[in-house]
């Protein structure tokens, strides 16, 4: 728990930087899964920062984000493609050909081929060493809305209402947000060698609360990181404030 997100994100960089030079020293690449939304953006600009002012370099970082509204053109508004590109990618010195982003332009009929393939892009580099996640109100992780299970993977998903609700200022009204997006699955989630999970404000502290101290439930597919050895939960104070 830190005073704020500043120091919170700051930190967090400077743990991945650590990693990608752990992983540099070993002559392997760093695997790192991310997420979008509001709560890394800050973490994105401190990774541009040591790139720019401390020559951090990321030549040796190969990227799979988690999700992505569907269907979605790479360049609108709102595809998750345009937001990596905006905070992080067109500021750092990463090969295009090592970001893998979910492709919202595939037809629904080959989705699940999608999904497979995304999951052997992944299997095929090592698997991921640090996943990044946020997390959303009705304890989503990625897009797994509730009813995702432990065991699922990258697939179609349904958006819950309330996510449709917050996003709604992103896409000018809620009837324009997508009604479905194309996310890693928990259980995808769940093979990455370690997690760390991002919480701000204290929009997040109820569910935060139940993530942290509730049983696992597909309810709440966010608890079944409890499940895994190597997670940390990163809060602001507004975000720790329901923990007992
Ligand atoms: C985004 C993602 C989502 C968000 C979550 C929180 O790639 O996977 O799970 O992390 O919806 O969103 P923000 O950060 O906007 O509160």
């Amino acid at each position: 728990i830190y005073p704020d997100s500043e120091l919170a994100s700051v930190a967090v960089a400077r743990d991945i930087v650590q990693l990608m030079q752990q992983r540099q020293a070993e002559g392997r690449p760093c695997v790192l899964g991310l997420a979008t939304g509001s709560t890394p953006t800050r973490l994105y600009e401190e990774l541009v920062r040591l790139h720019q002012e401390e020559g951090v370099s990321f030549q040796n970082v190969i990227t799979f984000n988690l999700d992505e509204y569907y269907p979605m053109a790479p360049d609108s508004l709102q595809s998750y493609v345009r937001f990596m590109h905006e905070y992080l990618f067109d500021h750092i010195d990463i090969r295009p050909e090592n970001v893998h982003i979910p492709d919202g332009t595939v037809s629904a009929g080959e989705v699940a081929d999608f999904g497979r393939r995304y999951e052997q892009q992944i299997v095929a580099v090592g698997g991921i060493d640090l996943q990044i996640l946020g997390i959303g109100r009705t304890g989503h992780i990625g897009f797994n809305e509730p009813g995702s299970g432990p065991a699922s993977r990258t697939r179609l998903i349904t958006l819950d209402q309330i996510t449709r609700t917050d996003a709604a200022s992103d896409f000018f009204g809620e009837e324009n947000v997508p009604r479905r997006a194309i996310t890693m699955g928990v259980g995808t989630i769940l093979e990455a060698r370690a997690i760390v999970l991002l919480a701000w404000g204290e929009g997040k502290a109820a569910v935060v609360k139940r993530m942290v101290e509730g049983a696992m439930t597909d309810s709440v597919p966010a608890t079944y990181l409890q499940k895994h050895p190597h997670v940390r939960v990163i809060l602001d104070e507004a975000a720790a404030a329901e923990l007992t």
